[in-house]
C-alpha cells in the first residue's frame, strides 16, 4: 500500500495523477518499481517498447516461464490502483519467494507495461501488445494530440522504434499469463467478497467521430440556417447514451468532445468525439456500433454537416483460460473464500497477452467499485488475500507434477 502510495505520487502532470506511453512520468516510475524489483532478486531491464521487466529465474534448465503483471501507465487524473496494484502484489509474492529462498519448477517474468490505456495513441494496449508480437506496424505512425508519433516517442526515450519487435516473446515456453487487478465495479463489494476471478473481458470498440459544419457568427446567423457541428455531435452523444440503456449488456460512452475554433461567440464548425462501445457478446457490439454509426449519418444529413467516422481501435471479447482459472479458483477457495466468477467490462493488458499464453485474472474489490477516479479505494486486508490467493496459485502450479515434467500448456488443460 506504501508503495502504491510512492507510485501514485508519481505523474506527468500537477495536482493529479497521469502516466501515459513514454512520459517522463513513466520513465520515474519504471525506475522505482525497477529498483523495487531488483531487491526482491529480479533480473531488470526495459524491453524495447520500454515495458519494465523482472525475472526470477528457476533451478531448471528447461523449465516453463508463468507471466505475471499489469500495467504501469494510468488514465488521466487517475486512480493509483488501477495498473500498478496487479505488479506490485506480483512483486509481493516474488519478494516473498525470495525472502524464502524458495525456487518454483517454473520460472517468472514480471511485466509493467508501457500503456494499457491509450491515453496518448487512443489505441489500448501498446505495451503488451508490443510483448505479444501484434502491434500493427502503422501504429508507429500514430500521432498525439502534439504530433509527435510513436516512433518520436520511443526515440525521446533513448529507444529505437526499428527495434519494436525485439520486445516480442516467444511462446515456447509459456504457462501463462496471470493478472492481478482492481475489478473497477461493484459486484465483489456488493457480495462481500474480497476476490473474485474473471470469466470474461467485454470486447470494445473505440471510434474516433469528426463533423464538419460551418463556422459562423454567434449573433447573426439564423438558427434555420446554422450547421452547428457541436450540436450534431450532442444529438450523437445522447443517440449513444439512449441505445446502451435501451440494449442488454451494452455500453456506451462518449469520454471526450471538442469543439472548433473553440471561441463562445462563433457557431462550432468542427466538432470531435470519442466513442467507446462495449459489449461481452461481439455480435451485439458489432450490431449496435452499425445502428450508432447509421444514426450518426442520419443526424449529419438532416443537419448539412459532413462525418468522419474511423475505428481507432478494436478488440474482440476474450473468454479466460478454462484451465488456468481453475487453478485460481482452486486457490480462491484453498485460501478460504467463497469463489466467484464474473465477467470484466474493463480492457485488461491480458487481452493482448492471450494471444501469446492462456491468461486468468484475479480481481480485487474496490470501494463503490470507483475506477479512473482519485477517489479509488482499496483496503490493506483485501490486497492481503490478493497475495495470499496469488502465492497459492503460484503453489499449486509447482505441485502439478504434469507441470513439473515440463509437459506444455496443452497437457496442463487437459
Ligand atoms: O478502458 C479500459 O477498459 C481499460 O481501463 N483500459
Ligand atoms: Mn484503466
Ligand atoms: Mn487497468
Amino acid at each position: 500500500m506504501r508503495r502504491c502510495d510512492e507510485l501514485g505520487a508519481i505523474s506527468d502532470e500537477s495536482g493529479r495523477l497521469t502516466r501515459t506511453f513514454h512520459s517522463a512520468g513513466m520513465k520515474r516510475a519504471n525506475a522505482l518499481v525497477g529498483s523495487w524489483m531488483k531487491s526482491a532478486g529480479l533480473e531488470v531491464r526495459e524491453d524495447a517498447a520500454f515495458n519494465l521487466l523482472g525475472r526470477w529465474t528457476c533451478a531448471r534448465r528447461s523449465a516453463k516461464t508463468l507471466l505475471l503483471g499489469s500495467h504501469l501507465d494510468t488514465v488521466r487524473d487517475a486512480g493509483k490502483y488501477d495498473g500498478p496494484l496487479g505488479v506490485l502484489v506480483a512483486l509481493a509474492c516474488v519478494q516473498q519467494l525470495y525472502d524464502q529462498s524458495r525456487r518454483l519448477p517454473f520460472a517468472i517474468e514480471l511485466f509493467g507495461f508501457a500503456d494499457e490505456e491509450g491515453v496518448r495513441y487512443h489505441t489500448t494496449y501498446l505495451g503488451s501488445q508490443a510483448v505479444a508480437g501484434t502491434l500493427a506496424p502503422a501504429t508507429l505512425n500514430l500521432a498525439d494530440a502534439d504530433g509527435i508519433t510513436v516512433a518520436e516517442a520511443i526515440r525521446a526515450f533513448g529507444g529505437d522504434p526499428g527495434r519494436l519487435g525485439q520486445a516480442r516473446r516467444s511462446a515456447d515456453d509459456l504457462l501463462g499469463y496471470c493478472e492481478v487487478h482492481i475489478e473497477q465495479g461493484p459486484v465483489l463489494e456488493a457480495r462481500d467478497l474480497p476476490v473474485g476471478v474473471v470469466s470474461a473481458i467485454a470486447g470494445q470498440s473505440r471510434v474516433a467521430v469528426g463533423l464538419a459544419g460551418v463556422a459562423g457568427h454567434a449573433g447573426t446567423v439564423p438558427m434555420g440556417l446554422r450547421q452547428d457541428a457541436l450540436c450534431a455531435a450532442a444529438e450523437l452523444v445522447l443517440a449513444a447514451e439512449a441505445l446502451a440503456r435501451d440494449t442488454p449488456g451494452l455500453v456506451a460512452t462518449v469520454g471526450q468532445i471538442e469543439a472548433r475554433p473553440g471561441a463562445s461567440n462563433v457557431i462550432p464548425g468542427r466538432a470531435t468525439l470519442s466513442l467507446d462501445v462495449r459489449h461481452q457478446d461481439d455480435a451485439c457490439r458489432e450490431q449496435a456500433l452499425a445502428q450508432l454509426r447509421q444514426r450518426a449519418e442520419q443526424i449529419a444529413a438532416a443537419r448539412q454537416v459532413g462525418l468522419d467516422w474511423r475505428i481507432a481501435q478494436e478488440t474482440r471479447a476474450l473468454a479466460c483460460d478454462p484451465a488456468l482459472t481453475e487453478r485460481l479458483a482452486q486457490a480462491v477457495q484453498a485460501q478460504g473464500y467463497p469463489l466467484l466468477s464474473l465477467p470484466s467490462g474493463a480492457g485488461h493488458d491480458g487481452v493482448a497477452m492471450s494471444a501469446l499464453a492462456p491468461i486468468t485474472m484475479l480481481f480485487v474489490r474496490c470501494k463503490g467499485g470507483i475506477s479512473h477516479n482519485p477517489a479509488e479505494s482499496i483496503t490493506t486486508e483485501d490486497v492481503q488475500v490478493a497475495i495470499d490467493v496469488l502465492g497459492q496459485f503460484l503453489t499449486l502450479l509447482a505441485e502439478d507434477r504434469r507441470l513439473s515434467h515440463h509437459q506444455d500448456t496443452k497437457t496442463l488443460r487437459s
